[in-house]
């Protein structure tokens, strides 16, 4: 059997904790990981200064996988980690991705999909200040949004929607948003044709969170761009268990490694605590190992989280109890 290169970074706060019990899920299945740890996050920025050094990310590059835990500490400066290490991993290793499904607790387990753009729209960092500190002072902040990149993000969706149910939805404010939501919309339509098996949809993102709350039923797979991406699927976190249930995969489908990491933050308020539910790490964990070529494992460990969602117990209890559902 192969042994997979993987770049762990367990982080900031509850991060460590949930990676280790994701790491000896994987262990459990009998798939052979040779890991790399790396020291970064607040806690490092704190020590050293150190974000991301360019060596550190050259190195990835040769990676088969990133792991990753959360990132996010009390002292240090807003956005300075979530850009610097998180946004910047993204953006050079082109994870243009951002999978993340949910699963809705009974109604037999209705589940569905969001695909967010991963490298554009607001998070790109277009904009600036003018007269800074003036009362006349001037912020922009724009969102910049590339035809090549609505389009592999929307055709990576349509792909995963005829694998899934054939049913995809746009979400956008294409009332407001005259220009990207256009573009998105226009691209969307034109993709579109080459799926013909394919049943298409279209809400405005207001609307979107009313039907999260009141009818997910009616998702199966959704593609957004950024910055909508990331307030609906914490909402999707919110309606499906809670964010400790939330897995994603930030991915390249096409080159260099991808990037798992549990859609929850670093909760420095119970670190240390073995209070953090390692679900959602351990989830992301299974897409890792699909995406590596292992989805037989990857499936066994889907279905021995499966009766733990709920579970009380500390976070290696937790881990403990899929690792023995593995062995069942
Ligand atoms: C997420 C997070 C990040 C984001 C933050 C930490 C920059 O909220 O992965 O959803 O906004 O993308
Ligand atoms: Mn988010």
């Amino acid at each position: 059997m192969s042994s997979y290169s993987v770049g762990v970074i367990g982080g900031d706060g509850i991060g460590p904790e949930v990676v280790a019990e994701g790491l000896k899920v994987i262990a459990a299945t009998g798939v052979e990981l040779s890991t790399t740890d790396y020291d970064l996050g607040g806690a490092r920025y704190l020590r050293d200064g150190t974000i991301l050094p360019d060596e550190t990310l050259a190195e990835w590059r040769d990676l088969d996988a990133i792991y990753l835990g959360a990132v996010g500490a009390p002292g240090v400066p807003r956005g300075v980690i979530e850009r610097g290490l998180l946004l910047r991993m993204r953006f050079e290793l082109d994870l243009y991705i951002n999978l993340r499904p949910f699963k809705l607790d009974g109604d037999n387990g209705h589940d569905f999909v969001v695909i967010r753009e991963n490298t554009e729209g607001a998070y790109a960092g277009e904009g600036g200040f003018l007269r800074k500190g003036t009362p006349h002072e001037v912020a922009t902040q724009g969102s910049v949004n590339t035809r090549r990149g609505a389009e592999r993000c929307i055709r990576y969706a349509f792909e995963l929607a005829s694998e899934r149910n054939n049913h995809l939805t746009l979400v956008h404010k294409t009332n407001v948003l005259a220009f990207s939501g256009d573009l998105w919309q226009r691209t969307f339509n034109e993709v579109a044709l080459e799926y013909p098996a394919v049943s298409t949809d279209y809400n405005h993102i207001d609307a979107a969170c009313i039907y999260f709350v009141q009818d997910p039923q009616r998702y199966d797979v959704i593609v957004t761009d950024n910055l909508f991406g990331d307030i609906l699927t914490d909402l999707g976190g919110a309606v499906s268990g809670g964010i400790g249930l939330a897995s994603s995969a930030n991915l390249n489908p096409e080159v260099g490694p991808s990037m798992f990491e549990p859609v929850h933050g670093s909760a420095p308020d119970i670190a240390g605590k073995q209070k953090a539910n390692p679900i959602a790490a351990i989830l992301s964990a299974a897409h890792m190992l699909k995406y590596l070529g292992e989805p037989s494992a990857a499936t066994r460990i889907e279905a021995a989280c499966e009766p733990h969602l709920n579970m009380d117990g500390s976070t290696s209890e937790i881990g403990d109890a899929v690792v023995a559902e593995l062995a069942k």
